[in-house]
């Protein structure tokens, strides 16, 4: 069973089989977590794209650990220059079996410049399949129609951003939910700064009373099983 840990904000630990993934590991800076980037272990990071609360401590996690860096080929080719040594990019609507399992970069309505201004591509979503399961982490977007096709194929879980200003707010993640049809939802990218302020547990009722989808509310450190 694939572990999911929730680091506040929109980082996320996958545990696979023995395999340590990190989703836009932000720690440093990330008000909503007090592990630091020495703290956690990695074989591989996915990156949604470069804003500075997603690729956060990416670099440092990845050469202490040696990780490899998944993301479209603009990011991977600026960690690389950062001295990443593994990197593996994909591109929008393209997906890769990796030893844990596959990874495919979905459309995301955003940007996705590096903190120092440096293009970092297009933003992306990320279906991740592993031991059966299909996980969708939006990233930062806002609502689009076409996320009915990513649930067409069927998501137990769907992380979706509710702090509005940034991203979809929580009603625009509401309809999102409807149009993806996941087992479980998960809420992200909210509370982590005053402009983000959301009521989760708000949320979660408009989600289990419009859809089918059970929504879990998780703390910073909580974990979820899919
Ligand atoms: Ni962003
Ligand atoms: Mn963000």
């Amino acid at each position: 069973m694939a572990k999911l840990t929730y680091y506040g904000h929109a980082t996320w630990g996958v545990e696979t089989k023995g395999t340590a993934i990190l989703i836009d590991p932000f720690f440093t800076g990330n008000p909503l977590t007090s592990v630091t980037p020495a703290d956690v272990r990695a074989d591989f990071i996915i990156l949604t794209h470069a804003h500075g609360d997603h690729y956060g401590d990416t670099v440092a996690i990845a050469r202490r650990s040696g990780a490899t860096v998944i993301s479209n080929y603009e990011i991977v080719n600026y960690c690389q220059k950062q001295g990443v040594t593994n990197g593996h990019p994909l591109h929008i609507g393209g997906g890769y079996m990796f030893p844990f399992g596959r990874v495919k970069l979905t459309i995301a309505h955003h940007g996705s410049s590096f903190p120092d201004g440096t293009y970092g591509g297009s933003p992306a979503g990320v279906v991740l399949e592993v031991e059966g399961k299909r996980l969708y982490d939006a990233g930062d977007t806002a609502l689009f129609s076409d996320m009915s096709l990513i649930g067409q194929a069927g998501l137990d879980v769907a992380l979706l951003p509710i702090g509005d200003n940034f991203t979809m707010g929580p009603e625009d993640a509401a309809a999102a939910a409807k149009l993806l049809r996941a087992r479980t939802v998960i809420p992200q990218h909210y509370n982590t700064w005053p402009v983000i302020t959301q009521d989760p547990e708000a949320f979660k009722r408009r989600v289990e009373e419009a859809t089918e989808s059970k929504v879990v509310v998780l703390k910073p450190g909580g974990t979820h099983t899919a």
